[in-house]
């Protein structure tokens, strides 16, 4: 059985004051909760993120990282360098990042690659535009993604890739796709994967969805067959509303 993992994502929110505060209000909130809680802080909070959250059953993740391990790449952020301030998820490749900032399918492959060289767990964003979806491009398009990201990968690896869905006409829009069409798109992933790695490695791989999810839609999504949790965006800013988010099974 998958297990539910359930991440947020703050974006460009909260100075390290109002991280620490809270950490502090979700820590009893979430306490009891099955599924793996991650918070995705940005990079000033980190280190005030992974203190306050030390000793609980809250993990801390980066938002992005860059491939290489030292360099002249002046505003960036290394993996050893998340590692070292203890990070142990990190996002590569949301939609925000391959539109505002060019990131390509290439780069989020040679991004991954260093993720897991560093011991650091990638979660992998696919989704499709409006428009692609309107063409009836969807299956394609987060297939290819997907088939790019993962290229080069052993089975190991590919097994402990986090791959986050996100439609990106449902990201910050309050839409939602049906959950539905949600557990179909992350069934199309899962049959990809399974064609290139096999069915073991498939049935293995944890596939979030994101885009708008709320503590009023996460329930019936979290439960569709294919969905492994979720990649929380604006709902993750209010500590009580994720707490419901997490516990979504209570
Ligand atoms: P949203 O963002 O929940 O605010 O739609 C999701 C994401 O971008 O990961």
């Amino acid at each position: 059985m998958r297990r539910k993992v359930i991440a947020g994502n703050w974006k460009m929110n909260k100075l390290p004051n109002e991280a620490i505060n809270f950490i502090d209000k979700l820590i009893p909130l979430v306490k009891n909760s099955e599924a793996e809680v991650i918070l995705c802080v940005p990079y000033i909070d980190i280190f005030y993120s992974t203190l306050t959250a030390q000793k609980t059953n809250i993990k801390i993740g980066a938002q992005n990282m860059h491939y290489e391990e030292t360099g002249a790449y002046t505003g960036e952020v290394s993996p050893s360098m998340l590692k070292s301030v203890g990070i142990e998820y990190v996002i590569i490749g949301h939609s925000e990042r391959r539109t505002y900032y060019n990131e390509t399918d290439e780069d989020v492959n040679k991004k991954i690659k260093s993720a897991f060289a560093n011991g650091l767990k990638p979660i992998v964003c696919v989704g499709e535009t409006l428009e692609q979806r309107e063409a009836n491009k969807t299956e394609e398009i987060i297939t290819n993604q997907t088939e790019k990201a993962l290229e080069g990968l052993t089975t190991e690896q590919v097994q402990n890739t986090i791959i986050a869905y996100e439609p990106i006409w449902a990201i910050g829009t309050g839409k939602t796709a049906t959950s539905e069409d949600a557990n179909n798109s992350i069934k199309a992933i899962r049959n990809k994967i399974s064609q290139i790695y096999g069915q073991n490695v498939s049935d293995r791989v944890i596939i979030q969805y994101g885009g708008s999810v709320k503590s009023t839609n996460c329930k019936e999504l979290f439960n569709m067959s294919d969905i492994d949790g979720g990649l929380v965006g604006g709902a993750s800013l209010n500590p009580e509303e994720f707490a419901k988010i997490v516990n979504y099974d209570k």
